[in-house]
């Protein structure tokens, strides 16, 4: 099964999301580690619940799905719409996406990217298959350039890894969450392929176990060492000397700096700043959202507390006990040692050079 997931480049890559005839298809991440199954996405709706149930999870790998769910979409309204039709249920498509997860910018980044191809087409009177078309390829584009912006994520920022570093990540900010490359892990991944030895502490990352499932899945895959350790490891960890720096994703960076990712995040960058260690974000420059001032304005998803009061389907918590379940965090700007994009590595104060990176994020592809 793992060859079906190989895409054509090297074995550390795979795919997340890709298009195959007039359907989404996507590793369902809800089943990984111990099965790989994919899930064929054939209507909006099926889309939208993919999403919402983290089968598809991480914020460009959402924002890739969203973008494909939106092409699917232009070709199934085609046959029989006009061009006003299409554009009305492009844009209640486009809702009915971005509604299922809040918190990171890439969907609705990605949404909305589409939305403006379809109305630069709808205005030079393209026929309506001639707009689907465009959507698919646009769609293909955002995918085709994620892979890219990982790449040079990776490449900018595997110098910031010690040799032989010990390096603590959270949540996946991997190739599951991205085009098959990763935010966090490009570093990682790129180092470990120039010969740099290292070593990767994973997060289990509670209550959803991105960490425990994909990430020591996504490094054992690619043979680098690592050890799974509990959220409540990271401080005696780093206290005693095991830890030379953290490396995480991000779902949005707004004009100041401040970051949101998964919960746990913050915690992290304060026991990483009260042992003195650098502190990395690495994401591409469409996480950014410099509309917003601070992190404070970042609408944070809260989901079902039943991923807090169960394990596996099982429940572990007394049942009826309240639960909370914000599903990301704020890390304020002055945690951060610096945010890796794929224009390079930005330094505080990070506000002038995040809008610039934002800027060249902003325009579709022609
Ligand atoms: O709830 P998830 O699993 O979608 O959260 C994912 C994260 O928080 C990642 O760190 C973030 O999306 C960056 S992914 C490259």
């Amino acid at each position: 099964m793992l060859s079906e997931l190989a895409a054509s480049g090297p074995t550390t890559e795979f795919r997340t999301v890709w298009w195959d005839a007039g359907a989404v298809c996507l590793i369902d991440q809800t089943r990984l580690p111990h099965t790989q199954a994919i899930i064929t996405c054939r209507t909006l709706a099926d889309v939208a619940h993919a999403i919402k149930a983290m089968q598809v999870r991480g914020a460009p790998a959402i924002g890739i799905t969203a973008a494909y769910g939106l092409a699917l979409v232009a070709q199934q309204t085609a046959v029989f719409s006009d061009l006003p039709t299409m554009l009305a249920l492009l844009e209640a498509a486009r809702e009915t996406l971005n509604a299922q997860r809040p918190t990171a910018i890439n969907l609705s980044w990605a949404t909305a990217r589409m939305l403006r191809v379809a109305e630069r087409a709808a205005y030079m009177q393209a026929e309506p298959p001639t707009l689907a078309a465009r959507l698919l390829a646009e769609a293909h584009t955002i995918h085709a350039e994620d892979l890219a912006m990982c790449h040079a994520i990776g490449r900018h920022g595997a110098s910031l890894i010690p040799e032989r570093g010990h390096v603590l990540t959270h949540c996946n900010a991997g190739g599951l969450a991205t085009a098959g490359y990763g935010t966090a892990l490009a570093p990682i991944r790129t180092a470990h392929a120039a010969g740099r030895a290292m070593h990767v502490y994973v997060d289990e990352t509670r209550p959803f176990l991105q960490g425990a499932r994909l990430t020591a899945w996504e490094l054992q895959q690619a043979n680098i060492p690592l050890t799974l350790i509990t959220d409540s490891m990271a401080g005696f960890m780093m206290q005693q000397g095991a830890i030379d720096c953290v490396i995480v994703g991000a779902d949005r960076i707004v004009a100041n700096g401040d970051v949101a990712n998964k919960i746990g995040t913050y915690t992290l960058a304060v026991l990483a700043q009260a042992h003195q260690l650098p502190f990395y974000v690495a994401a591409p420059s469409s996480t950014i959202d410099v509309t917003l001032a601070d992190g404070s304005e970042i609408p944070i998803e809260q989901r079902d507390p039943r991923e807090v009061t169960q394990l596996a389907g099982q429940q572990i918590a007394p049942l009826g006990v309240a639960a909370a379940h914000p599903a990301f965090d704020i890390t304020p700007h002055h945690l951060i040692t610096a945010i890796i994009t794929e224009q390079g590595v930005i330094t505080p104060p990070f506000g002038p050079t995040l809008a610039a990176h934002a800027h060249a994020a902003l325009a579709p592809a022609e």
